[in-house]
């Protein structure tokens, strides 16, 4: 079966249709979301946090998302997978991105890439769509600026701001990106932006009207039940709980001597077991 192709994703926004996005960063996850029928899966910088243990996408290097970003491709066939950019990967220099941006290609067998960033990122989209590089864009709240933004805030709030990332949505979409995600902004802003451009937009905590949406795995399959829950995140299973009483019984059956039991065990023939106990 051959992967979807990124300019389909026009194509279903031309006609209506609605996407699910969703990340994955090693091969069991990467096959159980293809195999659930998601046509797109992002291997995104959010793997810092989920996945590493890190308090955000800043120390996340270009050989960490090369390594999950492959895992991801050997599992699956058919979704587009999008490798994302981490910090300063695209922003030191333009060889430099254009350089990582193949890696992500050719090492991590990517379909595409994301890159953070508005009219300032505009000629380096250009440059690798020029290069045969599909590009989707991220605007909003880009996390890989976070330290300048001051914390997770909802950006496009005032007129000014509103009217900067429609502008820069237009500029990504005139560069040759193939779709925008648009993070944490106020839901009538992304339904502005997604009727002023002719690719999709993809929101996450940006409301009902972008033409796909994207979430990330462990927020959706409630991972880190433990944890306070995100505002733009819905966790359609508590996994984390399943995962931990799960666990939780193999302990208990191991301690008690109720696993293994002879349905796990192998069995050695009769005439070979007297043998060995003559002998010995
Ligand atoms: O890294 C990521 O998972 C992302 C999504 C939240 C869009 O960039």
């Amino acid at each position: 079966m051959s992967r979807i192709s990124v300019h389909k994703l026009k194509e279903w926004k031309a006609e209506g249709r609605r996407f699910a996005m969703l990340t994955a960063y090693d091969y069991p996850s990467a096959r159980l979301v293809e195999q659930a029928g998601v046509p797109v899966i992002l291997v995104g910088d959010s793997l810092g946090s989920v996945v590493l243990g890190y308090e955000s996408t800043v120390p996340v290097t270009m050989d960490d998302v090369v390594y999950h970003t492959r895992a991801v491709a050997r599992a699956t066939s058919r979704a587009i997978i999008v490798g994302d950019m981490p910090f300063m990967s695209y922003q030191a220099s333009p060889d430099d991105a254009m350089r990582n941006a193949g890696r992500l290609l050719q090492e991590g067998g990517a379909t595409a890439v994301k890159l953070e960033g508005g009219t300032h990122v505009v000629p380096l989209v250009r440059r690798m769509v020029e290069c045969g590089i599909p590009v989707m864009g991220h605007l909003g709240l880009t996390p890989q600026s976070v330290n300048q933004f001051g914390g997770h805030r909802v950006q496009g709030r005032t007129p000014a701001a509103a009217a900067r990332l429609i502008n820069d949505a237009r500029a990504l979409e005139e560069a040759g990106a193939f779709a925008i995600v648009l993070e944490t902004i106020p839901a009538p802003l992304a339904r502005m932006v997604t009727e002023r451009v002719t690719v999709p937009t993809i929101g996450i905590g940006a409301g009902p009207h972008c033409d796909g949406q994207v979430q990330v795995f462990h927020d959706l399959l409630g991972i880190y039940d433990d944890c306070r829950p995100l505002k733009h995140a819905k966790r359609y299973a508590s996994l984390g709980e399943t995962i931990r009483s799960a666990v939780r019984e193999y302990i208990g059956e191991v301690e008690e001597g109720g696993f293994p039991t002879a349905a796990h065990s192998f069995e050695m023939d009769e005439s070979t077991l007297a043998e060995l106990v003559q002998a010995r």
